[in-house]
């Protein structure tokens, strides 16, 4: 907390609120209103809190106008490109990057556990077949709890961190298990002497029947999807497993509410609605000149899917990470496939476009991870759940941190109430 105050005035009565200001290590600062109701009599306002801090947090810093993501201070670029996805899980939980014993350790608690409980196989095997990912798998997490009755103590902070470690290391195994029951096909054990990613690609696409290894850029450009989507501060989904976990919910019970969350499309669908857009434009016939004109016609509500963010006004630099990646997987996979060959030409026409240029409309990481799961051969239903498994650690980071905040307490919003006033039941 600074020195700084900022002096509030109601012009109608003259009341006045001294409210002090919180600064952070960069980026915005924000005026502390936790007592501005007992000065004032008023409550803030402001539905979606997009000009609301919930919380203080030394996870993960953006900043939209430059197009920076920072995961403790580490820029998503270097990460990307340097790291792996567990090195950058355990950046996020423990605040530094390990050295090298303790980065073997790590791997080793992950790798301890990777299987679930069989009778965790024989609950999703009770999913009608065509059961959507994400309802298994916020499910299944959920139901982890019943599984670890003494672990999930949330005050005791060995407790905390085992629970963070079965989730980071068990959501490969479960996300595969709901694509092998939509698959009709068996469940694969994990095999512990694989990277976290080459094992997850064995429990999706081993066969009883045959070997599968998959190739170095496959490998590749899941572990960079696993590394870009890993964290992004207090989006939708981080603040609901946070809301959720602020009760005291147990942190299977408060991921699940993440996973739920995520599934909404405005959230984690952004990349399938990309390839529905690609798949519309090859079965129409539509060439990319009339597709951009249609995005730029003010009369037709279509827009180009994968291009333009919320936050990001500059570029996503995730976007910047993965671009590269993905054309090698698709020069390695045969980048003259039609569709792929098509976003290659989407992408080009339009960067090359005054329109978007004007508008800083760049792609986004939506715009290649979509592609790079086509690739990769993950069916459409399963692309949310590949980021709800990314995602996990950030979630449990940010649990973590909020129960070790000693500002923290139960989240629970004011409302402006618009309903009747009191009024007498007929006859009373
Ligand atoms: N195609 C065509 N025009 C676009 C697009 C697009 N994808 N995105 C923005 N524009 C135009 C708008 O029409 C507007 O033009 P105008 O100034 O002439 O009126 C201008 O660019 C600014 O657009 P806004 O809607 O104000 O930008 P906003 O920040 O609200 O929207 C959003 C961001 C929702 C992501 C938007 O770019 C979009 O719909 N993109 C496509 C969907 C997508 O890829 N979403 C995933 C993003 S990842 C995420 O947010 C989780």
């Amino acid at each position: 907390m600074s020195s700084k105050t900022v002096t509030v005035t109601d012009p109608a009565s003259g009341n006045t609120a001294e409210l002090p200001v919180v600064e952070g290590t960069v980026g915005n600062n924000a005026i502390d209103v936790r007592t501005l109701a007992k000065q004032s009599g008023y409550f803030t306002y402001d539905p979606g809190f997009a000009a609301t801090a919930s919380c203080s947090s030394a996870i993960t810093y953006i900043d939209g106008e430059q197009g920076i993501l920072l995961h403790r201070g580490y820029p998503i670029e270097q990460l990307a490109s340097k790291s792996s996805y567990l090195e950058v899980c355990y950046l996020l939980l423990n605040g530094e990057l390990p050295n090298s014993t303790e980065s073997d350790d790590f791997e080793n608690i992950i790798k301890n556990h990777t299987m679930v409980h069989e009778n965790i196989g024989r609950f999703m095997q009770g999913f009608r077949y065509d059961a959507h990912p994400m309802a298994m798998l916020s499910a299944t997490v959920a139901a982890l709890a019943s599984f670890y009755h003494d672990s999930i103590d949330i005050n005791d902070p060995e407790h905390r961190q085992i629970t963070a470690h079965r989730l980071i290391a068990k959501m490969p195994t479960l996300a595969s298990y709901c694509y092998k029951h939509y698959r009709g096909q068996p469940f694969v054990y994990p095999r512990n002497n694989l990277s976290y990613t080459e094992n997850f690609l064995h429990l999706m696409f081993a066969v009883p029947a045959e070997e599968y290894s998959p190739s170095p850029a496959a490998i590749r450009a899941m572990e960079t999807l696993l590394i870009l989507h890993a964290d992004h501060e207090q989006n939708a989904s981080t603040s609901t497993v946070r809301l959720a976990g602020s009760s005291g919910a147990n942190p299977f019970a408060s991921i699940a509410a993440g996973i739920a969350c995520l599934w909404g499309p405005a959230h984690g669908g952004a990349n399938e609605a990309v390839m529905n857009m690609l798949d519309d434009i090859m079965e129409t016939g539509e060439t990319i000149e009339s597709t951009i004109a249609r995005a730029k016609d003010k009369n037709d509500p279509f827009r180009l899917m994968g291009f333009g963010h919320r936050v990001y006004k500059n570029y996503d630099p995730r976007a910047t990470c993965i671009q590269g990646v993905c054309h090698d997987l698709l020069d390695e996979l045969g980048g003259d496939q039609p569709l792929f060959q098509l976003a290659r030409e989407l992408e080009e026409a339009v960067l090359a476009d005054d329109y978007f240029k004007e508008r800083k409309l760049f792609p986004n990481v939506d715009f290649y991870s979509g592609i790079i799961l086509r690739a990769l051969n993950i069916p459409m239903n399963m692309f949310t759940a590949m980021f709800a498994m990314a995602r996990t650690v950030g979630w449990i980071a940010h649990w973590q941190e909020m129960h070790t905040d000693p500002h923290f307490r139960i989240g629970r919003p004011q409302q402006i109430y618009t309903g009747p006033t009191r009024r007498d039941y007929p006859g009373a």
